[in-house]
Formats: C-alpha cells, structure tokens, sequence
C-alpha cells in the first residue's frame, strides 16, 4: 500500500451530516479532504456539486487509505449502530499502528467504550466524537466533542480547532477526556436540550392559555426574551416558529402541526445512564416522558373526558404572568443544566475521566443547539470551585433562584391549579425543594423498607447499622448493613 496520499483528513460516510462537515474541512487552509461513501452515488454528486473542495474521491476503503496521509485520521459520518461497526472494522483493516479512526456519529458512549479497547489492541487510535449543531453546523462550525488517547488529540485537535464554531474568540472543541468520554458528554448535551425544549413549550402553553395571546403575539414575547438573560438559539428559533404562517390554511403553523413530538433516543440514554448512575436529572426525565405521553393518541382519545377544573385559565395583569412564567423557565431552565452536569460529574467519576467542566460549558456557547449566553455563567462558577457539587449553589444561580423562586412556586400552583400539565417545572421545583429540605422523608422509606425486607437503616444520633425486630418484640439490634 503507498504510504503516502494527498488528503491529511477522510470523511466516510457523505449522507448530510458528512458531506457538510467534509466540505468545512476542506474550506480550511491546509486541508486536503478524502472522501468515501458505502454507495457511490453520493460521493459522484459531491464531487460534482463542490469542484471548489477540491476533494479526493474513492470508491473502496483500500484506494481511501492509500489516500491519506500518515498517520491517517479519518471520521466516520455514518448511521449510528451496526453501520459505524462494520465501516470500523473496514477502516482496520486497511490502516496501520498510530492512525486514528474518528466516530463522529450519535454512538451510546458505551459502545464507544467497547470499540475504542478493541481497536486500541490493533494499535490504531480510536475517538468517539460528539457532533453537535446537524448539517447548519457541520458546514459552517459545529460544537466538537471528541475523547479517545492524548496522542489521537495531538494530531486531531489542530483540525478540530480549525473547523468548529467560535464563540467569544475560542473554538468549540476540548478534548472531553478518554475512550468515551466525548459521546458521554454529547449525550447529556441531547438530554439537557430535551429539557430546554420542553420548558420552552410549557412557558408558551402557559402563556396562550393564560392570557389568551396569539402564536404571532407570543413570538414577539420570545423574541424579547432573547434580548436577555435567556437569550439563547432554542429561544430565538422558538420565535421564528411560532411566527410562522400555514401556507395551505393561513393558520399559525403550530396550530396545524400534530402535538406528538418524536424522539431518536438519545434523551432516553441520557436518563437511562442517569438511573444507573443514581444522579436524579428529573427535569431531562419529565421531558423525555412529556414527549411519550404525547405520542400516545390512543391513550389520550380515551383520556379527553377525565374530569378537570371548570374554568380555563384567564389570568387578571397579563404582563405579570408573563414575566412569572419568564422567572419560572429561567429558574427551571438552571435545574435542568445543573442536573446534567452533576450527571457529567457522575460519570467522569464512574468512568475515570478527568472531564474539566468549565470546559464543556464553554464549548456549548457556540455551534450547538442549547448554545447560549447563560454558559458563561456556568463557565465562571466551575472556574471559581472547579468541584462545585451543585452547579446552583454557585453564587450567580443562588442570585437568580433567590429573584425567581416566587414566580415559579406561583406558575406551578396557578398551572396545577388550571390543570394546565408543567411536568418539567414541577418537577424541576421538586429537585430544587428537595434539595434544600433539611430533611427529607427518606427516613420513613428506610423504615418501611427495614421493615418488609430487613435492609436495615442508620441512625441520626449514633454511628452503627440498625434494624428493628418488626415481627418479633420490636427491640432494635444492631445489624450488618444490608442497604
Ligand atoms: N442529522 C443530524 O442533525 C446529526 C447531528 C449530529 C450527529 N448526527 C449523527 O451523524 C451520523 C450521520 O448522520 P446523517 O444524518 O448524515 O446520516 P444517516 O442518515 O444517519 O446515515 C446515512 C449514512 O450512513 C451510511 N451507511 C448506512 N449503513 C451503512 C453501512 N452498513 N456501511 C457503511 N455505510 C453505511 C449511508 O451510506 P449509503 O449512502 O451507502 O446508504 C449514509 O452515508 C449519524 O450517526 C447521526 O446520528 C446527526
């Protein structure tokens, strides 16, 4: 095989997130971009639609080795799942000890795990790599998240810094830490955007059915939103949706739109992961759940009747309301990005990453969907307590929980009072109630437990492991601790 060909980088895999991030790549100075696709329709349109990329074609995986430069660094940019493995497998085959192949697709982190040990003992670097920002970022700057070994950053991070987004003059790349950190961390940067959407939908169901305003009206509600502390992309295309206008029916568009939001899966492993993990991210959970609850019309058709409050919601200072439903999403919106950096937290200490914190707030600012003005806030608390335990305990957050609280205990009550469904605010009240409860009626649950399946429980007033004789005399002894 000739050791040395043309293009520094590869791209396998030219489907829409592919061939744009191929074509970013080889707008960058000093790039030379090869090109592989499974079937070789899409690599000839590539080609023949970007002359200007100046891109190396090939049409099976040894001729795209034998295009690259070593060591060679190709990204895959295929369906996630048995596609990734078996372009894997091809690309090991055909490279050498010290080349790096790159997953840049939506892997399970735990997959990425299993495919960067079995791949490392061919002497080939793997990365698994978050891709944020869908074809709009990929093209013009999206936010990275690789892990993978020191020596793969070494050769990938001067790319990865040329090609992604820019926010307040740095790139929007870190290396997140090894084997699957990035994909851990991409996954958690879905799920917090899983909760950031639905709070935005909850703030603008309050909002119409409270006051009574017009998608148009409430765009404009939105678009005032941006100017501040919210601002943020998921507020400002909030804006530009609710603004649209039915072509076919004149009606707002999101009057015709039908109310079951689908999912690809990665909110669900966000949540699932944390289960597992035990770090209670609710806010990202009620999300998840809100969208399957509204995917069911079969359950819902047979629901409609359910006996509810009489009165629909009209509330009496328009403006009011609205601002409490502004402090409720902002302080809602501070739970569900603090519960997903406790569940980062969690798995950098399960996983044995040494993942800086800081770092990924800052490389959200830019090029990805939650990216936002409010990650600077985030940034500066890691930067102050790097092992913060609870991102809003940092002083700016007790600040803006310490102005919003009211209004958002307010909105809870006046939606459950409405009957208007909030899952995410409430639930994001619960967390933050929960966690500044003195105390908690966990101990009835340890007493309950201890007292159908002997799981024993401590003491407040001495160390030791107890458990009383329930069925017995109802004396305590001492016990092994069984949890
Ligand atoms: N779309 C987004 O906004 C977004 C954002 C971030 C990350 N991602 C991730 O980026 C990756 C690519 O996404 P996408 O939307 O561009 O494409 P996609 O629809 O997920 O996948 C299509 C691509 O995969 C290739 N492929 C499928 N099965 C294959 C196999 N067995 N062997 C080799 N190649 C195979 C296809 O080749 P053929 O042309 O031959 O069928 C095509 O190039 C995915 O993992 C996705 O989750 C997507």
């Amino acid at each position: 095989m000739p050791s040395v060909g043309p293009a520094n980088i590869g791209v396998v895999g030219l489907a829409v997130m592919g061939s744009n991030l191929a074509r970013n790549l080889a707008s960058r100075i000093g790039n030379t971009v090869a090109i592989h696709n499974r079937s070789r329709g899409k690599t000839d349109a590539l080609m023949s639609e970007h002359p200007e990329a100046g891109f190396v074609p090939s049409y099976d995986y040894e001729e795209f080795a034998a295009s690259l430069q070593k060591p060679r660094t190709a990204i895959i940019m295929v369906k996630a799942g048995a596609a990734t493995d078996s372009v894997i497998d091809a690309l090991v085959d055909v490279f050498e000890p010290g080349d790096i192949i790159v997953d840049g697709g939506n892997a399970l982190f735990t997959d990425t795990i299993r495919r960067e040990k079995a791949v490392r003992e061919t002497g080939i670097n793997f990365v698994g790599m978050g891709v944020s920002g869908g074809e709009e970022g990929a093209l013009l700057g999206p936010s990275l998240m690789p892990g993978g070994s020191d020596e793969s950053w070494d050769t990938l991070g001067p790319i990865l810094r040329s090609i992604a987004a820019i926010a307040e003059g740095e790139p929007c790349v870190t290396h997140v830490g090894h084997d699957g950190a990035g994909h851990f961390v991409k996954m958690v940067h879905n799920g917090i955007e899983y909760a950031d959407m639905q709070l935005i939908a909850e703030a603008y169901d309050l909002i119409r059915r409270g006051t009574g305003r017009t998608p148009a009206q409430i765009a404009e509600v939105f678009a005032e939103w941006n100017e501040g502390e919210l601002e943020s992309y998921l507020i400002e295309i909030t804006a530009e949706v609710l603004r649209q206008v039915d072509a076919d029916t004149g009606k707002a568009l999101v009057d015709v739109i039908l109310d079951q939001a689908g999912a690809k899966g990665t909110g669900a492993w966000t949540v699932q992961t944390a289960l597992n993990l035990g770090v209670p991210v609710s806010g990202i959970a009620e999300a998840v759940f809100a969208r399957s609850l509204s995917s069911h019309p079969e359950q819902r058709a047979v629901s409609g009747d359910l006996p509810g409050p009489a009165e629909s919601l009209s509330v009496a200072d328009p403006d009011a309301f609205i601002e409490d439903v502004r402090l409720a999403l902002y302080a809602s919106k501070i739970v569900a990005y603090s519960q997903g950096f406790d569940e980062i937290r969690a798995g950098a200490a399960e996983y044995d990453w040494a993942i800086d914190l800081g770092a990924i707030s800052k490389i959200w600012r830019g090029g990805c969907i939650i990216r936002a003005q409010f990650l600077n806030r985030i940034a500066d608390a890691y930067a102050q307590t790097p092992d913060l335990p609870v991102l809003l305990t940092a002083p700016y957050f007790v600040d803006a929980l310490t102005r919003s609280q009211d209004a958002w205990r307010r909105i809870i009550a006046t939606a459950a009072g409405a009957g208007i469904p909030a899952p995410a605010f409430s639930s994001s009240l619960s967390y933050y109630d929960g966690l500044r409860a003195k105390r908690l009626p966990a101990a009835l649950i340890q007493g309950q437990r201890d007292f159908f399946g002997a799981h024993t429980y401590k003491r407040i007033d001495k160390p030791g492991t107890f458990h009383t004789l329930w069925s017995g005399d109802r004396t305590e002894i001492e016990a092994e601790d069984t949890h």
